[in-house]
């Protein structure tokens, strides 16, 4: 792996020269693992997703970005437009390292509208002589030109009183009048934790103090939080991280999920069930949730963990973001299914119905690189039906469903190179119910799975050969009555 000085890690990429940045971006549009309809980095590293709001008959939708190389470098957001969420149009970097309080990355924020105007909140995060961080909460608002302007001095200039300098990406929300601002947080007994400040005119911030939960010992930090409400049940989602793995649960590295219950925004105080992970793949991290144009709330995550190689990152790129998930509450349990929007890109319809068994059937005419595939399972008898998608001789993703223990499992041992280090090359669920419909959808280099109509989802990138395209089906004993449904996917 190419070593990064501190040097090359931090230069602007404004003062690279331009023919420079050109041959990086050609050199990554060369990548046979380029996705055709997710949010992508032109060059460098892409992680959490950041600002996302409906505004003015627009989505905005920013990422954080390092453009010169897979690393973790200095931080810029940049910015999208969209008016579906499934086509975006790139505006570059918005959100620049160029004050003295983000000299050292403008870190993950949020968005939020104030006076009929477009604001953002972000972390700047610094770094003095000693290399000490130094993380402060920076508000910049969105002019009518969509040029931007950053407030001349931190909204919140320090972590509180027995917090250390892990304090970061606050999420700006609004109940009553009032604006609150959740953000991550570490107290100097190295716990993770999330803290509340409140405001009424957006210049002015509060400090509340700390949002008491059950989880008093459940991680050394939290990062990216996100308050909501949604159907009457609130929902506090972050990314603890120093979670160790239990069973099938907590097999990354960092783990992205959520409580549910009510907030007591006054007390400060949260009643909730267990912690529960968004998704059961392998890369899901970051993720923020907004309200589209018909008031539904959406969720986006970055498809990539901190920490971890991936196989582009020779290629100068890294990531992406995943498919927008439509929330909703149902029987008190959190679901999430894919936007319907993306059924714009859909072409060619194909199905299928039969019987699968231990024989293993190659589907045809049904291949491919980018599509969404739907698997009814009308019966089964099976002891367990196997999936296996972008296949080839020597390669296949697998998807394993075991009727007995109604666990699911993705195995990608075989889907390609590996991200590393990750423990382990396959994640199982348990289902709620037994398993009556997959959702996937495949882009060149990623699967995500969505499980009996929102009820799990499992993502996960892959690194195929090109050749690798086919779909075959089998059962270890036993026969399942399945229907098919398959579409190509045009480039969003
Ligand atoms: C999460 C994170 C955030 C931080 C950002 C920096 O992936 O570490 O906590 O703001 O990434 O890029």
């Amino acid at each position: 792996m190419r070593e990064w000085t501190r040097d090359e890690r931090y230069q602007h990429f404004e003062e690279v020269p331009q023919d420079k940045l050109e041959a990086l971006k050609a050199q990554v549009k060369q990548s046979s693992y380029r996705q055709t309809f997710h949010i992508q980095p032109e060059s460098g590293l892409l992680n959490d997703p950041n600002g996302l709001i409906y505004f003015n008959g627009e989505y905005h939708i920013s990422h954080q970005w390092f453009p010169l190389g897979a690393v973790h470098g200095l931080k810029y957001w940049y910015n999208y437009t969209s008016k579906d969420l499934v086509h975006f149009e790139p505006h570059g970097p918005i959100l620049k390292p160029d004050t003295k309080n983000d000299s050292h990355g403008v870190y993950s924020g949020s968005a939020f509208e104030y006076d009929n105007h477009l604001y953002y909140m972000y972390t700047g995060n610094a770094r003095d002589e000693a290399w000490q961080r130094h993380a402060s909460q920076l508000i910049a608002k969105v002019n009518q030109d969509n040029s931007l302007s950053k407030f001349p001095k931190p909204v919140i200039a320090q972590p509180p009183e027995g917090y250390t300098q892990h304090f970061r990406d606050p999420k700006v929300f609004k109940r009553g009048e009032d604006y609150y601002a959740i953000i991550g947080a570490q107290n100097i007994q190295q716990s993770g934790r999330v803290v509340l400040y409140r405001s009424t005119d957006i210049v002015h911030w509060q400090f509340m103090g700390e949002l008491e939960t059950k989880l008093t010992e459940f991680g050394y930090m939290w990062e990216c939080p996100d308050y909501f409400n949604l159907d009457g049940f609130d929902i506090l989602m972050f990314c603890p991280q120093g979670i160790e793995p239990d069973g099938h649960k907590f097999n990354n590295i960092y783990q992205a999920g959520y409580i549910i219950g009510q907030l007591d925004v006054e007390n400060l105080t949260m009643n909730h069930a267990d912690f529960n992970e968004l998704d059961n793949g392998f890369d899901f991290y970051a993720p923020q949730s907004f309200i589209d144009e018909n008031g539904q709330r959406i969720l986006i995550g970055w498809m990539g963990l901190p920490d971890i190689n991936y196989p582009t990152d020779i290629e100068e790129w890294a990531h992406c973001l995943t498919i927008p998930r439509i929330l909703s509450i149902e029987n008190g349990k959190l679901k999430q299914r894919p936007i319907k929007t993306l059924k714009q890109l859909r072409s060619n319809e194909e199905t299928a119905l039969g019987y699968a068994n231990k024989y293993t059937r190659q589907l045809h005419p049904y291949e491919g690189r980018q599509y969404e595939l739907i698997i009814d399972v009308l019966e089964n008898e099976a002891t367990e039906i196997y999936f296996e998608l972008r296949s080839s001789r020597q390669q296949s993703t697998l998807i394993k469903y075991n009727t007995r223990e109604q666990m699911i499992t993705l195995d990608r041992s075989e889907s390609g190179p590996l991200p590393s280090p990750v423990e382990g090359t396959s994640r199982s669920t348990i289902l709620d119910t037994q398993l009556s419909q997959l959702q996937i959808f495949i882009d060149t280099s990623s699967i995500e799975i969505f499980c009996n109509n929102g009820e799990r989802v499992l993502t996960a990138r892959i690194f195929p050969d090109n050749e690798a395209t086919g779909i075959k089906t089998s059962t270890e004993s036993g026969q399942a009555y399945l229907k098919f449904t398959k579409y190509e996917l045009k480039e969003g």
